[in-house]
């Protein structure tokens, strides 16, 4: 997958009709009281909790779950995101990625889609994507991919300089404030000298919402704040970035994705990971957003109305920089 600032790559597309749907609205499973259990995987840390047939990770403060569902969501996203940027990456290293040996890491890789595809197009590189819920394939994967299940608040279990590419992508939901510094700290710390590292993430609230929409955006903002997490931080992880006494050649790049109709495929599609957003979150916002079931459904099915109708959008951030090397310069 070539980088955005190229100009040879051939045009990435959503896919024709064949696309597979994820359901918005697909049927949760029956469980509907609070039940916790402990991840399948021998290995794994995590704990688990279900709310209303959906299964969150019970360490972190993270809102979003990890079930299956959330991961057919992360899929869709991932390839909407790629479409954005007709890449799957904005940094300039192309050839830094085809140099044999070079090595690549995800913080908080979620099912490892990005990964996957890019070690199909890197065969030589290796990837290793890290995450605080072992959602990523644990057995049947390329040999030059690893996933470690770890939490980045807990500082990288990696020495320093050890990787020539550190990616992080849509974690506004995961980190407080302190935990991004931190967080922006160890990336730099484990990128070698002279490698990049790059951070994706949408930009909320959007732009032009509807009334309900608004209404809703703004619960959830203010919910999350009072979890310590500001999910708003997308436009000010540049100037987090330029403080890095060890990051030069910082760039930015902005782009908008309309919400709905007028927004094409591209559009549906941003509608689409909304709605399965406000439908993923609501066993964690109805209770402390004290609105009921059928009335937070209600929410929903206006915020639906008003996405498919208006022309709202929203903004996608990538911000990367380079590692400081003498010998080094783009
Ligand atoms: C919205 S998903 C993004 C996944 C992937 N980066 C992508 O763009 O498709 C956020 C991911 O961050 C993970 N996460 C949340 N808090 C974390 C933490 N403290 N350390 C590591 N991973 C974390 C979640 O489990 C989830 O998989």
């Amino acid at each position: 997958m070539g980088n955005i600032i190229s100009d040879h790559s051939p045009r990435l597309s959503l896919g024709g009709k064949k696309r597979r749907k994820v359901q918005p609205h697909r049927q949760p499973s029956t469980i509907s009281a609070t039940s916790t259990a402990t991840a399948s995987s021998s290995d794994s840390t995590s704990s688990f909790r279900y709310i209303d047939g959906r299964r969150f990770n019970e360490n972190t403060k993270y809102t979003l779950p990890n079930d299956d569902e959330e991961i057919d969501r992360l899929h869709m996203q991932h390839y909407l995101q790629r479409y954005i940027w007709q890449g799957n990456f904005c940094a300039p290293v192309h050839n830094i990625l085809r140099t044999p040996g070079a090595r690549v890491l995800d913080v908080g890789c979620g099912p490892g889609t990005w990964i996957l595809e890019m070690a199909f197009d890197y065969p030589d590189t290796h990837f290793t994507g890290i995450d605080i819920s072992p959602m990523y394939p644990k057995e049947i994967k390329p040999n030059n991919v690893e996933f470690e299940e770890a939490d980045i608040n807990q500082g990288l279990p990696f020495a320093d300089n050890t990787f020539d590419f550190v990616v992080m992508r849509n974690m506004v939901n995961a980190l407080s404030d302190d935990d991004w510094q931190k967080a922006l700290k160890e990336l730099e710390r484990v990128c070698k000298p002279g490698g990049f590292v790059e951070c994706l993430e949408f930009e909320i609230p959007g732009v032009r919402l509807g009334h309900t929409t608004k209404r809703m955006v703004e619960a959830y903002i203010q919910i999350m704040r009072t979890k310590n997490i500001d999910v708003t931080i997308a436009p000010r992880l540049e100037e987090m970035l330029t403080t890095s006494t060890s990051l030069m050649n910082l760039k930015h790049h902005v782009k908008m994705v309309p919400f709905g109709k007028w927004g094409d495929k591209a559009g549906k599609i941003m509608a689409d990971d909304l709605l399965l957003i406000v439908k993923a979150i609501a066993p964690i916002l109805i209770p402390l957003w004290g609105v009921g079931a059928s009335q937070y459904q209600e929410f929903t099915n206006g915020l639906a109305r008003e996405l498919d109708m208006g022309r709202a959008y929203c903004n996608i951030h990538t911000i990367f920089a380079q590692k400081y090397d003498t010998y080094h310069y783009i």
